[in-house]
């Protein structure tokens, strides 16, 4: 087996698109269904196999983080944290990161971005695998307009990638969920600031597009993928969730039961960590996991 790839997780960012819920805490903090926001894209790191993560977020809302989330023991998994004192972009997640990267592949999730498939833990296991390489997903969307999009030639050959395009060459964006080799701190060094003034992941991806060295790996409807930046997209996320969980009885997408599933951790340590929350419905419903077995 290779080095084990580690994980950053950016919960930054103004959350403006959110106000007033994002006046006094930030969107990471906010609940999708019964759980922080963060827990979804943790958890998604988790199922890659991820279990040494770097928690990225603004001065003010880091011991928030902390507090809810801890050291990860209790998820049998290393959480450690670092502040980005002003939001200058999500590739400057490599720059703060560069020591935690050491010479490790990495991958990053964004903070709001939410997925859900029953092949999930299959598929990022599969692209954590891949080694000297970046890995990115497309995914159709209805408003390319608002997301990195993707353009492809007419054998689907995929030329190029535009940061928010306002002429869209296609319909598939980039969902904030990367994989990629120690390279990319050297890259993101290299990257110049957009003329929005941040590091963009879109300049990043383009620089692995032109190396000959990005792997686009397709995602179908079978796949969910919520970026849940907006109000509408919190409910709509909020309710997928709970119906999902409903229909199949089991909870979805959380570390603790990533963290059982995964072995990350044993069933008398899955059973302490539902304790703490047992009053919720959110706990009583996890340890319905250990009746199952
Ligand atoms: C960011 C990225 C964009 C990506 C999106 C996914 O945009 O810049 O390339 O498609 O996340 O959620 P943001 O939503 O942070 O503006």
């Amino acid at each position: 087996m290779g080095v084990r790839r580690k994980g950053i997780l950016l919960a930054g960012g103004s959350g403006i698109r959110l106000g007033p819920l994002t006046s006094v805490t930030c969107k990471q903090l906010l609940p999708v269904y019964d759980r922080p926001m963060v827990y979804y894209p943790l958890s998604t790191l988790m199922q890659a196999g991820i279990q040494d993560i770097l928690l990225i977020s603004s001065p003010e809302y880091l011991p928030q983080f902390q507090k809810l989330l801890g050291d990860g023991s209790q998820w049998g998994i290393a959480l450690s944290y670092c502040e980005q004192a002003s939001p200058d972009g999500i590739a400057q997640a490599f720059l703060l990161g560069e020591k935690f990267i050491g010479d490790t592949p990495v991958a990053l999730a964004l903070g709001d971005n939410i997925f859900y498939s029953s092949e999930l833990s299959q598929l990022l296991q599969n692209a954590s695998a891949v080694t000297g390489k970046a890995t990115v997903f497309g995914y159709r969307v209805a408003n390319p307009s608002a997301f990195g999009i993707l353009e492809m030639d007419a054998a689907g050959t995929v030329t190029s990638i535009e940061e928010k395009p306002q002429n869209p060459k296609s319909h598939w964006a980039v969902p904030g969920l990367y994989f990629y080799d120690a390279d990319v701190v050297q890259i993101a060094k290299n990257i110049c600031p957009s003329p929005r003034g941040e590091l963009e992941i879109t300049d990043v991806n383009r620089a692995y597009l032109d190396q000959g060295r990005l792997t686009v790996a397709f995602l179908d409807a079978s796949t969910a993928w919520f970026d849940s930046g907006t109000a509408d997209a919190l409910l709509e996320t909020s309710m997928f969730v709970k119906a999902v969980e409903e229909r199949i009885g089991q909870k979805i997408s959380c570390p603790e039961e990533i963290a059982l599933s995964m072995g990350y951790m044993d069933r008398t340590q899955f059973r302490a960590a539902c304790e703490k929350v047992a009053k919720s419905s959110y706990g009583r419903s996890l340890l319905m996991l250990l009746e199952d077995a």
